[in-house]
């Protein structure tokens, strides 16, 4: 794993426009639960209830959070492909959430995405090659043939796979391999910003730290913006400018890497933390350890007021009645009416 844990950004320059500004971001799905009457109108699953964070380019926003708190959601929610209400701003000014999908297309080259298990990602029918000019065919139709074969040729290359691979099929790779792949197949129509979904979770962990430094490296040399989405906070330490923790659809804290990992001011952000390994054992004894009590909520029936009330140490009858807004310093926010610090 990098060791160069030197954040590249802060919290984002008032002075810039960020690439992606999403505010009051709300994904709801319609479910149906066995014994419901069919007459009934379903009941609302809000799997995303109300996120704001701006995303500057070439900045690497880590999110955070247990299964099920809306990661994936969240992020299909920017390219589209889960029903949202509220604004994701794109550079241009243009609201993403409820594009038709044919205005969508012209973003999609700029927006790409990685997903959790690299070999279902990638068409069984098709060779490497073929997989990673994909992209280009769609957005840029056209392209002579030889141009097209010396850009795989090269993003082959620059991602790690060698040319003569070209003409294999998937299964004749590894995990890490096939997402290389997947990597390259992203960058092809040079994007500027690449959601990565839990792009490691299904990688053994030796691998991890080479697909994780990868990214890193694209990320530093081609100028992009990462969104990289993990349940761990281990994993994300050294590839994040800022990491935004999620709990049940909502922010619980949206600070810079280094802050967060060694002041944290959620009390869930500070449970998390206390799930991450520390090699040096003399260290790990003085680690301050907050267990995470019982499950996660249904996000049928979110709890009142702050939603991690339930499972917190610290809350009191205020969490209970009223929702604790997001406030702090631009480069430290949190969402908590009694925070650790
Ligand atoms: N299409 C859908 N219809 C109904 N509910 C859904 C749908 N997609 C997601 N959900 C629900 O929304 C909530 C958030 O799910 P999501 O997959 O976004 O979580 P996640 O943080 O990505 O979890 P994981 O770490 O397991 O990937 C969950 O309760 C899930 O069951
Ligand atoms: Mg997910």
């Amino acid at each position: 794993m990098t060791t160069d844990a030197t954040p590249q950004h802060g919290a984002p320059d008032p002075a810039l426009a960020p690439l992606l500004s999403v505010r009051d971001l709300r994904v709801s799905f319609p479910v149906r639960r066995s014994g419901d009457l069919p007459w009934r109108a379903p009941m609302q699953l809000q799997a995303v209830g109300g996120i704001d964070f701006d995303l500057m380019a070439g900045e690497t926003l880590g999110i955070v959070g247990e299964s099920g708190s809306g990661k994936s959601t969240l992020a299909r929610a920017l390219i589209g492909l889960a029903p949202a209400s509220g604004t994701a701003r794109w550079a241009d000014g243009v609201n993403l959430v409820g594009l038709s999908p044919r205005k969508m297309m012209r973003y999609r080259s700029d927006i790409q995405m990685i997903f959790q298990d690299p070999l279902a990602s990638l068409n069984p029918r098709m060779t490497v090659g073929q997989i990673i000019a994909e992209p280009l065919q769609t957005h840029h139709h056209g392209l002579a043939r030889d141009t097209v074969k010396s850009r795989v040729k090269d993003l082959m290359d620059r991602v790690g796979l060698l040319p003569n691979q070209i003409n294999r099929y998937p299964h004749e790779f590894s995990g890490g391999q096939c997402q290389r792949i997947g990597i390259a197949r992203a960058l092809i129509v040079q994007p500027k910003l690449i959601i990565c979904d839990e792009p490691v979770s299904a990688l053994d962990v030796s691998i991890q730290a080479q697909v994780i430094n990868l990214l890193s490296d694209l990320q530093r040399d081609l100028g992009l913006a990462l969104i990289f989405i993990a349940h761990d906070l281990a994993v994300m330490k050294h590839i994040s400018d800022r990491v935004l923790v999620m709990y049940l659809g909502r922010v619980m804290e949206l600070a810079e890497a280094e802050a967060l990992y060694t002041a944290p001011a959620h009390p869930y952000t500070q449970a998390l933390l206390s799930a991450v390994p520390v090699p040096d054992p003399q260290i790990a004894r003085q680690k301050h350890v907050v267990p995470l009590r019982g499950d996660l909520p249904s996000p049928m029936a979110p709890p009142s007021g702050c939603v991690f009330r339930t499972r917190c140490p610290r809350a009191q009858a205020l969490c209970a009645s009223e929702r604790p807004l997001l406030r702090g310093s631009p480069a430290h926010l949190h969402a908590c009416h009694f925070p650790v610090r």
